[in-house]
């Protein structure tokens, strides 16, 4: 491929933009600056955040700091406190999805596998549940949302078997879908040896047949997701490293080029960063676009607009360089620069 692509604007539909209380990290301008710099008008933020969004009053706090701060178009999940049941039920209307960290919370023992079933039980929706869950919890998942009707999305699938888990129940009748990270395709354990810290993620990277396998599978995946999660470099050095790695910078570079390089089509990956997030979590129709510079290059290991400044993926072949984005008629970003000021991403959930 060659010459100039446009597509319309990307959903990132995976991201943790680190506000509030991680702001060293990541906040929702240098997150969203990053997400305009990776092609994306439009992300969903996840709740792990410090205060967790688990109630109606993180919610107006986090709310007023996008409000002010994003550049680009945002979604926030709702994240589930087994203390405060009852505010899963006031927060649905504002948030696209409940995301539920299945198996960190088992293991805290302040969910029991009761307390889960009220939650698909009485999640009102109209988001679906996203869950975060190791291979052994999937099949309990989708038994819970075929019980309750409720749509299941799987995050950043773990396993390529989990792919035929989840499609035998979808075959069976269950709303499911699922999603898988780049790094997943695209890094293996050879590179977490090589990367350490900078490579290890949650769910961990997978043995190169393993990822071969995933990609064997692709057909059965739903979206492509970041799972941005930005750590510094001093954390990333340190005694007890976090899991997680930025991927909103690099993540269409690397998909077009394994458009390049054959390994899916161009159709495909626009349903995947663009069609199937804006169906599964309903986003709104008219969503701009980005024009791509159809250049081939290696990724950097810096100049990126995340505040964690690092990749996992320097020196990976990409193709792509983003040149422009549009989002609601207006040119939000071009040539390395965002052109609109703090404030002007709005919340996809209008209410
Ligand atoms: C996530 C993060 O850093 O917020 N990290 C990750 O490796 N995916 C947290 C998490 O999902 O465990
Ligand atoms: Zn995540």
């Amino acid at each position: 491929m060659n010459g100039t692509l446009t597509l319309p604007g990307l959903i990132d539909a995976h991201v943790h933009l680190r506000e509030p209380g991680a702001t060293h990290k990541e906040d929702c301008r240098t997150g969203t600056a990053a997400a305009l710099a990776g092609g994306f008008n439009t992300i969903l933020d996840m709740p792990n955040n410090q205060p967790p969004l688990t109630n109606l009053e993180v919610l107006r706090c986090k709310q007023a700091l996008f409000s002010t701060k994003a550049l680009c178009d945002y979604g926030l999940f709702a994240g589930y406190d087994p203390r405060q049941p009852q505010a899963l039920t006031a927060l649905a209307p504002y948030v696209v999805g409940l995301k539920l960290y299945l198996d960190t919370t088992f293991a805290s023992a302040a969910l029991t596998s009761e307390a889960l079933d009220a939650v698909f039980r009485d999640w009102p929706g109209p988001g679906p549940i996203a869950i975060h869950a190791e291979s052994c919890s999937i099949p309990l998942a989708l038994e819970l949302a075929a019980r309750h009707h409720q749509r299941l999305h799987v995050c950043h699938v773990p396993q390529p078997d989990d792919l035929l888990v989840i499609d035998r129940a979808r075959q069976a009748g269950t709303q499911v879908t699922c999603e898988v990270t780049p790094h997943h395709l695209l890094l293996t354990t050879e590179d977490e040896r090589r990367l350490g810290a900078f490579g290890r993620m949650k769910p961990p990277l997978l043995a190169p047949n393993l990822v071969d396998l995933l990609w064997q599978r692709l057909a059965l995946v739903d979206i492509i997701a970041s799972d941005h999660a930005p750590h510094t470099i001093a954390e990333k050095t340190g005694p007890e490293p976090a899991p997680g790695v930025p991927g909103l910078e690099t993540t269409l570079p690397l998909m077009l080029q394994a458009v390049d390089e054959g390994r899916l089509s161009l159709d495909r990956l626009l349903e995947l960063l663009h069609h199937a997030p804006a169906r599964i979590y309903g986003l709104p129709f008219d969503s701009g676009q980005v024009e791509i510079e159809l250049t081939s290059y290696t990724l950097p290991a810096a100049g990126y607009h995340t505040r964690c400044g690092w990749t996992p993926f320097a020196g990976k072949r990409a193709l792509g360089i983003i040149r422009q984005v549009t989002l609601r008629s207006t040119v939000v970003y071009n040539d390395n620069q965002v052109l609109v000021r703090p404030g002007f991403g709005r919340n996809v959930v209008h209410n």
